[in-house]
Parts: structure tokens; C-alpha cells; sequence
């Protein structure tokens, strides 16, 4: 057997060769990688906006800056795993559709608090600036931070333009009159306004939806 000659393209070329053994596995997954995430760039599934899905307006589109300048992803995720527990206590799992206009994504992954993927339109708009300032005064136990200077700022609103043509270049389709617009829109609110004007739409384009598709197909 030892002078029997193996072609080098025989496994055991690689069984014994630990550094090309590497090199080959290291390809292998980057391959099998390529395989999983290239489709995902061209499937309508994650492409495209799920029925109901709009791109946000501009007081919104400022509190979400304000949510990602407050760390707020640091303790909420926004993201519905779909597990029986999950789906019971916020409301159908998400889908890749509803993140179509979010640049960057804040699906974080960690839960100090709650999941606010469909917090929006679940408390009043008063519940909400009560708990900002001191979310104490609501629920006693909890952990988050007050953030009470958001309701005595006002909301910048001097480059709202640039933000929305910046989101435009990404693939969210703002119009010259959603862009031109924006400013006025922004005019005389807070920061406090602007973040719960996020909050409150949070998930409910595709609930809504989802709820017009079932009164039409009768619940199926
Ligand atoms: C240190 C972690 C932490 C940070 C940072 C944090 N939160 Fe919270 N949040 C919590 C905890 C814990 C709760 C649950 C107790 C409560 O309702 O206050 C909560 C609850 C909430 C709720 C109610 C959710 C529900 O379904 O009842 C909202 C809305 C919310 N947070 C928004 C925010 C926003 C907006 C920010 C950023 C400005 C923020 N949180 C930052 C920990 C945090």
C-alpha cells in the first residue's frame, strides 16, 4: 500500500493537508454564504414594501433619528420572532417587507425592554410623553431612563431635505414635493413630538392591511 501512488486530486490530498484543507473550507462556506444572501437582494419578499408599508413621513422620519440618537435600539428590539409566545404578546411575527425604508435596520437584539416592532397605536399619545419624561410615573418597576428633554427641544429642521434625498439615493422613493414640503411639516414640534409620532406607526401600516385583507377574504 505505502508505494501506491494517490492523485493529488484524491481526498486524502486534502485530509492531510491541513492548510488547504483550510483554504477549501473557508470557500466552501463563503460559497454556501453567497447561496443564502445574493437571492435575497432580488426576491419581492425582501425587496419589496409589504401591502401597507409607506416610507415615513418627515415628522417620523426625524423621531426615528431621535431613536437611533438615544440609543433607544440599545433595550427594544423591533422584531417579532415567529414563536407562539412572541407572535400572542405583540402581534404577528414581522416580515422582511416592513423594513424595506428602514436605512439602517433597527431590529437590535437585545430586550432590556419590551418589543416595539407594533407599539404603535397600543398607548395614547399622552401615555407616551408621560413615560419619555419619567417612565416611572407609569410603571412603577421600570428600568428605562426618563428622556425629558426631548419635550423642551425643538425638532431641527433645517436638514430634513438632505436626509430624505440621502434615504432617496437608498431606494425610498420621496417625491420633490414630499422633500420641499418637509420643513413646514416640522415647524413649531419637539423632539418629544417627533419620537412619538414614530412610535405610534410603528407596525400599524401592515396590521392595517393585513386587517382589510381578512374582512375581504372573510378571516381566511
Ligand atoms: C436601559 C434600557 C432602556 C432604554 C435605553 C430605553 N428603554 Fe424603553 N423600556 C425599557 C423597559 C425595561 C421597559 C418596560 C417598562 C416600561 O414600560 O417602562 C420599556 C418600555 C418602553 C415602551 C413601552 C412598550 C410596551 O409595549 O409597553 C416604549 C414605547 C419605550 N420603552 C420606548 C423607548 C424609547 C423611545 C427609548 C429611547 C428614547 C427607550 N424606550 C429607551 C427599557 C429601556
Amino acid at each position: 500500500m505505502a508505494n501506491e501512488k494517490t492523485s493529488f486530486f484524491s481526498h486524502e490530498t486534502l485530509e492531510k493537508n491541513i492548510g488547504l484543507m483550510i483554504i477549501c473550507s473557508i470557500l466552501v462556506v463563503m460559497f454556501a454564504g453567497l447561496v443564502q444572501i445574493v437571492p435575497l437582494f432580488f426576491q419581492h419578499s425582501t425587496t419589496k414594501p409589504t401591502a401597507g408599508v409607506e416610507p415615513y413621513d418627515a415628522i417620523r422620519l426625524m423621531g426615528r433619528d431621535l431613536y437611533i440618537r438615544e440609543g433607544c435600539v440599545g433595550c427594544h428590539s423591533q422584531q417579532i420572532r415567529m414563536l407562539r409566545a412572541e407572535v400572542q404578546r405583540y402581534g404577528p411575527y414581522s416580515v422582511a417587507g416592513e423594513s424595506v425604508f428602514d436605512h439602517p435596520f433597527l431590529w437590535g437584539s437585545k430586550r432590556t425592554g419590551p418589543d416595539l416592532a407594533r407599539v404603535g397605536e397600543r398607548y395614547s399619545d399622552d401615555w407616551h410623553r408621560i413615560h419619555l419624561r419619567n417612565p416611572r410615573a407609569v410603571v412603577p418597576e421600570s428600568n428605562m431612563p426618563g428622556y425629558p428633554w426631548l419635550a423642551a427641544t425643538p425638532v431641527q429642521s433645517n436638514d430634513i431635505g438632505d436626509r430624505m434625498r440621502a434615504l432617496r439615493m437608498l431606494g425610498v422613493p420621496y417625491t420633490d414635493a414630499q422633500i420641499s414640503a418637509a420643513p413646514e411639516a416640522l415647524k413649531g414640534k419637539t423632539e418629544e413630538d417627533a419620537l412619538i409620532a414614530y412610535l405610534q406607526g410603528l407596525g400599524t401600516g401592515a396590521r392595517k392591511a393585513a386587517q382589510a385583507q381578512s374582512l375581504k377574504t372573510g378571516g381566511q
